[in-house]
C-alpha cells in the first residue's frame, strides 16, 4: 500500500490558479514524455531475460564465494539502495555482494584487493558507455587480480552489462567471450532499475518476481506522479529551491542517494531544477533540524513514512509508533515554521512497495523535468569534469 499526501501541509504555500493551470497541462506533458525515445523502462522485460537472470544468479551463488559489482551513478545506485533496505543490520546472512567502482580512494582499493586476494570471486562490471573512468580503473585492477589468480580461466569469472554494440567494454566482451547482458539503447543509467544491471545482483538474494511485479504496478501511479511533479514545480515557483527527503528508517539511506541522483541528474539543467537533499531522522533533527525550522525558507520536505516495522516495546508503547509520532510532530512543527511538507506513506518496507516507489519516482522525475522544460534523460553537465580530468591526465 502506498498513500500520497501532497496537499494538507502544502496547499497554503501554492497558488491555486497556477495549480489548476498545471493540472490542465497534463496531456501535453504526457505527450512530450511519450515522444522521448528513452522510456524503454516503461516496457515489460521479457520472461526469457528474467529466467536467464535467475539462472545466472544461481550459477554465481553456487560457483563463487562472492560477487563484486562495479559501476557508478545509475549503474549501481538502484540495486545498492534496494539491497540496503533488505540487509540485516547485524549478522546478515545474505550471499556476499560487494559494490565497488564508486571511488578512486587508494586506501579503499588496496583493502579491497587484499580482501579479494584469497576469495573466489565473480566480477560483474556495469557501464552503459563502457568508458566511465572510475568503473574502468576498478574493473582493470580487479581483472588483473583475476588473471594473476586464474590465468586464462579469468574469463569465466567476468560478467559485463553494457551497450549492445558501442564502447570498449562491448568490444572486449566480444573478443573474450564473457557472459554479458545488454542495457537497451532506450534506457539511461538512472532509469535502468528494470534491466540486468540491477536485477542480476538483486536476483541473488531476493525474490525477483515480487520486485518486478511491484515495479510494473507503479505504472498505476501516473496521476500521483504527475501531482507530485506539479506540487514540486509550484513550490519552486514560490522560491522553494531545495527538497529535503526525510526518512525514519536508517536502511533507506541509499534510497535517498538514489532519489537525489534521479532528480538531480534529470532536472538540474539550464539553470533550473530543485536541489535534492536528505535527512535521516531522528539523527538529523539534532543537526539540520534547526536550520529547517528557523533558517532560510528555501526548502520544502518530502517525508517517507513507514506504517509498520519490527516490534520493540518501550514504556508500554511500540518503539515504531514513537518513531512515527516524532515524524507527525516534525511535520507539524516544520509546517508551522513555513516549510511545506509532502508525505508518502507505505504500509511496510517490502519488495513490492519499494519497486513500486521506484517506478513512481522515475515517472515523477521525468514529468517534473518536462515541466521545467529540460530533457529528463541526458546529463551533459557531467561531461565537463570528465573532460577536465582527461586533459590533466594527458598532460601529467
Ligand atoms: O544516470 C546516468 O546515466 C549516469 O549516472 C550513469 O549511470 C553513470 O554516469 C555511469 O555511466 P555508465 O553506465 O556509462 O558507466
Amino acid at each position: 500500500m502506498i498513500k500520497f499526501n501532497f496537499s494538507t501541509y502544502v496547499n497554503k504555500f501554492v497558488d491555486n490558479n497556477e495549480y489548476n493551470k498545471l493540472l490542465t497541462k497534463k496531456d501535453e506533458v504526457l505527450k512530450k514524455f511519450n515522444s522521448y525515445d528513452m522510456i524503454g523502462w516503461t516496457d515489460r522485460i521479457s520472461d526469457d531475460l528474467i529466467n536467464d537472470i535467475k539462472e545466472e544468479a544461481n550459477f554465481i551463488k553456487n560457483n563463487f564465494e562472492c560477487l563484486v559489482m562495479i559501476g557508478i551513478g545509475g549503474s549501481f545506485l538502484g540495486s545498492y539502495a534496494f539491497s540496503k533496505m533488505f540487509t540485516n543490520y547485524f549478522n546478515d546472512n545474505n550471499y556476499e555482494i560487494i559494490y565497488a567502482g564508486t571511488t578512486l580512494s587508494s586506501k579503499y582499493t588496496k583493502e579491497l584487493l587484499n580482501y579479494l586476494e584469497n576469495k573466489n570471486y565473480c566480477l560483474c562490471v556495469i557501464s552503459k558507455s563502457g568508458t566511465t573512468m572510475e568503473t574502468t580503473i576498478t574493473y582493470k585492477l580487479l581483472k588483473d587480480l583475476l588473471i594473476k589468480k586464474y590465468s586464462n580461466d579469468f574469463k569465466n569469472h567476468i560478467i559485463t552489462i553494457t551497450d549492445k554494440e558501442k564502447g570498449s567494454l562491448r568490444e572486449e566482451t566480444n573478443k573474450e567471450g564473457y557472459k554479458s547482458y545488454i542495457i537497451p539503447d532506450n534506457i539511461g543509467g538512472r532509469y535502468s532499475f528494470i534491466t540486468p544491471a540491477h536485477l542480476l545482483p538483486l536476483a541473488i538474494n531476493y525474490d525477483l518476481d515480487s520486485i518486478i511485479k511491484g515495479y510494473y504496478e507503479g505504472s498505476s501511479l501516473i496521476d500521483d506522479a504527475y501531482n507530485y511533479a506539479v506540487t514540486r514545480k509550484l513550490l519552486f515557483n514560490k522560491g522553494k529551491y531545495v527538497e529535503n527527503y526525510c526518512i525514519y528508517e536508517e536502511n533507506m539511506n541509499f534510497f535517498m542517494e538514489w532519489l537525489k541522483q534521479l532528480f538531480g541528474e534529470s532536472e538540474g539543467k539550464n539553470g533550473v531544477g530543485i536541489l535534492p537533499m536528505s535527512n535521516i531522522h531522528t539523527r538529523d533533527l539534532h543537526s539540520l533540524g534547526q536550520f529547517i525550522q528557523e533558517g532560510n525558507k528555501i526548502l520544502f520536505e518530502t517525508f517517507i513514512k513507514v506504517e509498520n516495522s519490527s516490534y520493540v516495546s518501550y514504556d508500554n508503547k511500540n518503539l515504531h509508533e514513537i518513531n512515527n509520532i516524532v515524524l507527525d510532530s516534525v511535520v507539524n512543527a516544520h509546517f508551522s515554521g513555513n516549510v511545506p511538507c509532502n508525505i508518502i506513506t507505505i504500509d511496510e518496507i517490502n519488495y513490492e512497495n519499494i519497486s513500486k516507489l521506484i517506478y513512481f519516482f522515475q515517472l515523477s522525475a521525468a514529468f517534473s523535468s518536462i515541466l521545467f522544460n529540460v530533457n529528463p534523460f541526458n546529463q551533459p553537465g557531467v561531461e565537463v569534469y570528465k573532460k577536465e580530468v582527461r586533459e590533466r591526465l594527458e598532460n601529467n
